[in-house]
């Protein structure tokens, strides 16, 4: 790259201008993925929405007012062509947007040769109420996802995709919630997408190290995203306003406790099926296998269940020994995300030696085991013993 860049860290590069001139500047063929999210150009000046019982106006700047529809093709040819030319063979594109954008945007990816793959519909799990009794409530936006060539495969993590989905093919409508507050401790864009949305988004469709473009970068979101998973990053916006607020949020993960944080909230899929991960010794576990019930103590204690958020997911069952021996269940039929208390004296007229409390939380399961190649790290310096709820995403090869 020969131009000079705005700012650049560790493979992660922010350039300041006009998205479809510096595009054209870039190496041809040299990018994985471009994830897009233009201008809409829905900004007319009436919109109005309600937010915690506040009317505020949609608009989003001048950036993104509305244009006749001649003026907005010319612009969505231009950097979609200067994109087409960075992207690689295999390598595909995301664009986002409304109606006022998105169908213009699919006439040009087919006027250009793209092969469009999917329609990914963002349902947001927490819309705005529109203020208008004329119309449903805007409550999704439009990712349209297409590869450079029609006859070039490109690449579907489509295993990972379907253990994010609880193990059944991944569709493509996503409910994901809107960015909150941990996503905008350093200042705020009108039009944030949510970190969990390019999460998936990057996984679905690139290895470590790839290469991903965003012509349209705003506060940086797909290249917080694409650090945080090892992906290099090339930005482009022409506000110098906002590529400072990436600046800040890309400084924001350098530090590894956010980033960890950054990542398992990522990882946190509100629809995500989950796992209850339990320790128990050797005779007891195989016990709990014949007898297809496990269980654990209740109340505080180091082995005690913590029902944290996902416990109402719980499907499946993890039964190990200290890391070692772990086998994955289905939670029995009709009992999914509820739990029973027994007495001690329960479990021990099943033929069970509880020590340690007097009430045990008792999960049925189905003890036929599920297949799986690799569990999650289980062995951990504390808290080995104690259960937990993990994503299902955790675990990898699920049959
Ligand atoms: C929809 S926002 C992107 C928001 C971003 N996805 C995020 O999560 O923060 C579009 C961005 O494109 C920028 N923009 C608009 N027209 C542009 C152009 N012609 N060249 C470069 N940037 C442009 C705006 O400044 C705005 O930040």
């Amino acid at each position: 790259m020969q131009m000079e860049p705005y700012y650049s860290h560790n493979d992660f590069v922010l350039l300041n201008g006009d998205s479809a001139s510096i595009c054209q500047q870039l190496s041809p063929n040299s990018v994985d993925c471009v994830f897009a999210d233009p201008p809409y150009f829905l900004s007319s000046g009436n919109g109005k929405v309600r937010i915690n019982n506040r009317i505020i106006s949609f608009d989003k700047g001048n950036w993104d007012r509305a244009r006749p529809s001649k003026e907005v093709h010319e612009f969505n040819t231009k950097w979609i062509s200067a994109c087409r030319q960075v992207l690689k063979p295999n390598g595909t594109i995301w664009v986002s947007g409304t109606y006022h954008n998105i169908f213009d945007v699919a006439i040009c990816l087919q006027e250009q040769r793209f092969k469009i793959l999917n329609i990914i519909v963002w349902q947001k799990s927490d819309p705005p109420t529109t203020i208008s009794d004329q119309r449903f409530n805007f409550s999704a936006e439009y990712i349209i996802w297409a590869r450079k060539e029609m006859k070039v495969e490109h690449f579907f993590n489509y295993e990972l995709m379907k253990s994010m989905n609880g193990g059944v093919h991944m569709p493509d409508v996503w409910k994901i919630p809107a960015p909150s507050m941990w996503e905008k401790k350093c200042g705020k864009h009108p039009t944030q997408k949510p970190l969990r949305l390019l999460y998936r988004i990057i996984l679905a469709c690139t290895h470590e190290g790839d290469t991903i473009l965003d012509p349209f970068t705003g506060s940086c979101t797909t290249g917080i995203a694409a650090q945080l998973l090892g992906r290099k990053f090339i930005g482009v916006d022409m506000s110098e306003e906002f590529l400072q607020l990436g600046i800040r949020r890309v400084e924001e993960i350098s530090n590894t406790k956010v980033a960890e944080k950054f990542l398992s909230k990522m990882r946190e899929n509100p629809e995500e099926v989950t796992v209850i991960v339990n320790h128990a010794r050797k005779e007891t576990r195989e016990l709990m296998i014949e007898k297809g019930i496990c269980y654990m103590r209740a109340g505080e204690s180091d082995g005690s269940l913590q029902v944290t958020p996902g416990f109402e997911k719980m499907r499946y069952v993890l039964l190990h020994t200290g890391g070692d021996d772990a086998q994955l269940f289905h939670i029995k039929k009709g009992k999914e995300g509820s739990f029973s208390i027994w007495k001690k004296e329960t479990l021990e007229q099943h033929g069970f030696h509880p020590e340690h409390a007097e009430y045990y939380i008792v999960i049925p399961f189905d003890n036929k085991p599920v297949e799986f190649t690799k569990p999650p790290r289980l062995k951990q310096r504390i808290n080995t013993y104690r259960s937990k709820v993990r994503p299902l995403s955790d675990f990898t090869g699920l049959a």
